[in-house]
């Protein structure tokens, strides 16, 4: 999976904008400013609660086309304490959307260096400094951490287990007769059975694992969570983790979308994005274990994190003064952020409904236990 989406020559993220209409799907970011401007509240709000330092990190874990962060920007810029403050770090695989993050955040490239186009710049939109990172231990230590990691944590790669009459094996990839992939079983538990099925089922009721036929794992989202939650102890601050997923084992999500259909994961692999669940609870017990500083909040729903930061009032100040196609545009956005495709707050296009992210989406905090309980997790 991970060589699939970033394999430096052919990863799928890697040579292509992958997003929109144009691309293979659409994340909340694109679909409205709202999002990033409510996710601007829900970072000012933790600023203020850690005492409005003079500098902060503000990292974003796989900014995809910048978009979430230039509308994060644009929301806070009359906020010129918190403007100032600010050192953005975006921590992203892909040269080519390094660079699609540059143009959307009007970077102005100050030095480039290494094979990776690392770059270092300021951005035009508050003239505050932009460097890029491989991954989030490049990010330098020792400033208050703000970590924003929207639909990063389901790009992580899974490893999928099955329950036989011979213990749990580990579902593999085999290449057939015809030279074309398989899923096989391992005929024994592999190392990563013992290893990684073992820690997840410790945080699980017996109860709970015996239901179970298959059990699919992040091993990644443990390391990461252990490096934020380290992180967020050492240097103060909060994390904010945005993804689809559950509260709870995940049995079997591995996905497979191209042009906005879904194909089968193991068909022409590069060419279409692969993505899994984000097991919230899993995420919850790492962070726990990684240090006792922190607290972990949520998860709560998409739509109830944006409607108590205010969503409902920002979209009725921006119907105030638009035109009536930016009205539809900005009616549909609303819904699709906030809905759950049942109860629109308004009508959905009328060629095709597309099902609401408002409670398939949950968002989790994992904050500096100095820092107290962040908005709106109370
Ligand atoms: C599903 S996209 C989400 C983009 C953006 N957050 C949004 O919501 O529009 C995943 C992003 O993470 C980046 N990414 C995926 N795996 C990565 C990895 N292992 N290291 C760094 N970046 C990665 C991708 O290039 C892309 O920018």
């Amino acid at each position: 999976m991970e060589e699939v989406l970033t394999n430096p020559q052919c990863g799928f993220y890697i040579n292509r904008d992958v997003f929109g209409a144009g691309g293979d799907f659409v994340t909340s970011p694109e679909v409205s400013q709202m999002f990033g401007e409510m996710i601007s509240v829900w970072t000012m709000c933790l600023w203020e609660q850690m005492g409005r330092p003079e500098k902060i990190n503000l990292v974003e874990l796989g900014p995809g086309r910048g978009t979430l962060m230039a509308d994060l920007l644009r929301g806070s810029s009359k906020f010129t304490n918190f403007s100032k403050s600010v050192n953005i770090h975006l921590v992203e695989c892909s040269p080519t959307l390094r660079k699609v993050q540059c143009d959307t955040l009007k970077a102005v490239v100050e030095a480039s260096y290494g094979d990776n186009n690392d770059r270092r710049a300021r951005t035009s939109l508050t003239g505050a400094p932009i460097s890029w990172h491989a991954d989030l231990e490049e990010v330098p230590q020792g400033l208050p951490t703000i970590i924003i990691a929207h639909e990063f944590f389901d790009a992580l790669p899974v490893h999928q287990f099955q329950n036989t009459s011979g213990g749990w094996c580990e579902k593999m990839i085999d290449v057939g007769d015809n030279s074309l992939f398989r899923f096989v079983l391992s005929p024994h538990p592999t190392p990563a059975t013992l290893l990684y099925l073992r820690r997840r089922c410790q945080w699980a009721e017996p109860e709970e694992i015996a239901k179970l036929e298959q059990i699919e794992v992040c091993p990644r989202a443990f390391e990461l969570t252990h490096q934020i939650s380290k992180r967020i102890s050492d240097d103060g601050g909060g994390a904010l983790i945005i993804d689809y997923g559950k509260n709870e084992i995940i049995t079997d999500s591995l996905q497979a979308i191209r042009k906005h259909k879904f194909v089968h994961i193991l068909d022409n692999p590069g060419s279409a994005d692969l993505s899994a669940y984000v097991d919230f609870a899993a995420i919850q017990h790492a962070a726990e274990e990684a240090s006792e500083n922190i607290s972990v909040h949520g998860p709560i729903t998409q739509s109830w994190l944006l409607g108590s930061l205010g969503i409902n009032f920002r979209v009725e100040a921006l119907l105030e003064n638009c035109t009536e196609e930016q009205a539809d545009s900005l009616r549909t956005g609303h819904w699709r952020l906030v809905g759950d495709g049942e109860a629109p707050f308004w009508e959905g296009p009328e060629e095709q409904t597309p099902i609401g992210m408002g409670n398939r989406y949950l968002a989790m905090a994992i904050v500096n236990r100095k820092q107290g309980v962040p908005m709106p997790f109370v």
